[in-house]
């Protein structure tokens, strides 16, 4: 089978990048990344990686080296949005250069596999968390509050469970969200536990 080199030559990966390459400037994730000095540099290193990574000479290696790509883009913040958004580049930058149906394959295989590969930062998302304001529910005043993991409160709470704040101890009368639909805050109304106690005694 003939290798991508061997069907679109130079020319079609000139063309390839030359398209890429107009399209990275002017995108609001991308063009911040790329040196705007030396996006024809750019260019050109990409323009060389592919020809020696698709069957054509090596003048990439003798240049700069083994690839590294991973460490190459480690600089970047590359997250699935900028790996979505090169890839969506090279689709238009691919359908522009008009390159054969099986080529065009191949590559944009390729640049899919890789471009995840490369990703380096934002792979596991933010936890969610949750804020509980404790409350005293005799006086109706603010005691304190503590940011917790949301799985952390999985399961809710039950009144009667015992606090220490603050080196005392108080218990949960009742929990409730937050006034105004604020999901990350619960209201954690609470009463001083010797109160109760003294309440029960005979
Ligand atoms: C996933 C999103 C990607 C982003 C945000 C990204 C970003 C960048 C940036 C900012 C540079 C520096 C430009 C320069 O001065 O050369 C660069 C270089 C380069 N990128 Fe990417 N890239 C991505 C994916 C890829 C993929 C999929 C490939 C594989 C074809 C690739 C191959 C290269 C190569 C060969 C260089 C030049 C390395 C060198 O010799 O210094 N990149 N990339």
């Amino acid at each position: 089978m003939p290798t991508p080199w061997e069907i679109i030559g130079e020319e079609g990966f000139t063309r390839l990048t030359r398209a890429f390459y107009a399209r990275v400037p002017r995108d609001d994730i991308l063009g911040p990344m790329y040196p705007p000095d030396d996006l024809d540099g750019a260019e050109l290193r990409l323009r060389l990686f592919l020809i020696f990574r698709f069957g054509g000479p090596d003048t990439y290696v003798q240049r700069r080296g083994h690839p590294r790509l991973r460490l190459r883009h480690a600089p970047f913040p590359l997250d699935a949005r900028a790996a979505e958004r090169w890839l969506a580049l090279m689709d238009a930058a691919l359908e522009e250069a008009g390159l054969p149906q099986s080529v065009a394959a191949e590559l944009r295989a390729y640049f899919r596999e890789t471009a995840h590969f490369l990703i380096n930062t934002g792979q596991a998302p933010p936890e969610p968390l949750v804020t509980l304001v404790f409350v005293d529910a005799d006086a109706n005043t603010p005691i304190g509050s503590a940011t917790v993991r949301r799985a952390a409160i999985e399961g809710g709470f039950a009144p009667g469970t015992r606090f220490g704040l603050s080196g005392v101890n108080y218990v949960l009368a009742r929990a409730e969200p937050a006034p105004g639909g604020d999901n990350d805050r619960v209201m954690m109304y609470v009463a001083r536990e010797h109160a109760e106690h003294e309440k029960d005694r005979p």
